[in-house]
């Protein structure tokens, strides 16, 4: 993390990822925490420094115009379309997981007394509130109490093969479509990275987003893919309950976050839960139906704790079953489904941060075992095959690698065995 602190806020890896990822910084803060509170609290300002007048947080805050190794960069975002878009500095122009508010939550429970946390929490509390009116205001149009997400970087599970269906609406004219050259499969191997036909469909939905001001209602009206994700929603709710907790902490209004929160705890547990599947299921809403999956965004209602304990069961089962497979836990996706892939970007491998959510809210559940499974596999896999972006799944085949996937000296993977160490 001190390799990647660039002064004010923490890249995830460089090359790769040279800008301030949104949900990254969140896990980043946490493990800053436990050496350098004040950068935990410095990361967080410079992340809603970027923050836009409707209340959107973007995905990626782009501190440096200089900075030209990644597409897409902000001259091809454009975000300034919407004048509601600070003009420094520049961002992306689509959103990630709203992680801040259990973020919050989690620095102000390890130092419940720090002047400079309460007054800081306190300051940015109605930020972090107005991001989540955004959500529910501009991604529910129909007052349901789930957000959509129209692009599948929304997700931070960019590359799942539970956008494949909704990608596949997309028909490419190559001659609408603005001419850009990728950069990622120059720096990482292109075996691990989406297809050049995935990442086509990704620029379509970003200059969708840009013909709608990345807030109009023709996205709503027009998006191919729309999608009211699990994993978004749930840590929506994880976030409001801890905006909650806050707000009672410190007398401040949460009427607004109390409202949301009922509704979107109700629609949660009545949409999203596929009986067949035993998992929680995202909802494609330009289809109109669940995405029949088991994928690893699926769990995370457990750290939401909106799971019944009955559901909560079989997923505690479904992990259980895989580590007894041979698998460490969690892979990203389904190992029985032919897409399974246990290399390529959210095909498959094990991911740092989604382990620490599941370990967490498998403890919640008392499934205390199968915590520290989730915990050990990630602390065994960063021991193996160091501190990099994502990993193998297939116990097998780790012992033929020297390295994990993707980036390495990977700014999340850090955060989060750090904190799990000392948890
Ligand atoms: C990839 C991941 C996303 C993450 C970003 C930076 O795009 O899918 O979740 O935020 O990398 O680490």
């Amino acid at each position: 993390m001190t390799l990647n602190w660039k002064d004010g806020f923490t890249i995830p890896t460089s090359r790769l990822y040279p800008f301030q990822w949104n949900w990254d910084s969140g896990f980043v803060s946490i493990g800053q925490s436990h050496f350098r509170l004040d950068h935990a609290i410095l990361e967080l300002e410079s992340l809603f420094s970027s923050q836009w007048e409707n209340g959107m947080l973007p995905h990626i805050v782009f501190h440096s115009e200089n900075e030209t190794t990644y597409f897409p960069n902000h001259d091809f975002w454009d975000s300034n379309v919407n004048p509601g878009a600070p003009l420094n500095p520049k961002s992306s122009g689509i959103t990630q997981p709203a992680v801040h508010g259990f973020v919050l939550e989690n620095l102000l429970n390890k130092f419940p007394n720090d002047e400079q946390l309460v007054g800081f929490v306190k300051a940015i509390f109605p930020k972090v509130v107005h991001y989540h009116r955004f959500l529910y205001t501009y991604r529910d149009p129909e007052r349901e109490g789930l957000m959509f997400i129209f692009h599948p970087w929304e997700s931070g599970r960019d590359n799942s093969p539970i956008w494949d269906d909704s990608l596949d609406r997309i028909v490419i004219n190559k001659d609408e479509l603005p001419h850009y050259e990728r950069r990622d499969t120059s720096i990482a191997p292109s075996d691990e990275r989406p297809t050049a036909e995935q990442y086509d469909r990704y620029v379509y939905l970003l200059q969708l987003g840009k013909k709608y001001q990345y807030d109009q209602p023709g996205i709503y009206k027009e998006s191919p893919v729309l999608v009211q994700d699990t994993m978004m929603n749930a840590i929506l709710i994880k976030s409001n309950q801890s905006l909650i907790n806050i707000g009672k902490r410190f007398k401040l209004d949460t009427g607004e976050l109390e409202e949301w929160q009922q509704q979107a705890k109700r629609s949660f547990a009545e949409k999203l839960w596929h009986e067949g599947l035993q998992t929680f299921a995202s909802y494609d809403l330009r289809g109109g139906h669940h995405i029949e999956h088991k994928e690893i965004g699926g769990l995370v209602p457990l750290y939401a704790e909106i799971a019944s304990s009955k559901q909560a069961e079989s997923l505690n089962n479904y992990l259980q079953s895989l580590h007894k497979r041979g698998f460490y836990i969690c892979p990203s996706f389904d190992v029985d489904s032919p897409l399974f892939d246990s290399k390529r970007y959210w095909r498959g491998p094990v991911w740092p941060q989604m382990n620490w959510m599941i370990y967490h809210g498998l403890n919640y559940y008392g499934f205390k075992d199968t915590a520290e499974i989730v915990k050990n596999d990630l602390i065994e896999l960063v021991s193996k095959l160091g501190f990099y972006e994502y990993f193998e799944s297939q116990k097998s085949l780790v012992n033929d690698l020297e390295t994990g996937y993707g980036g390495n000296h990977f700014s999340w993977t850090a955060a989060c065995v750090m904190d799990l160490l000392k948890t």
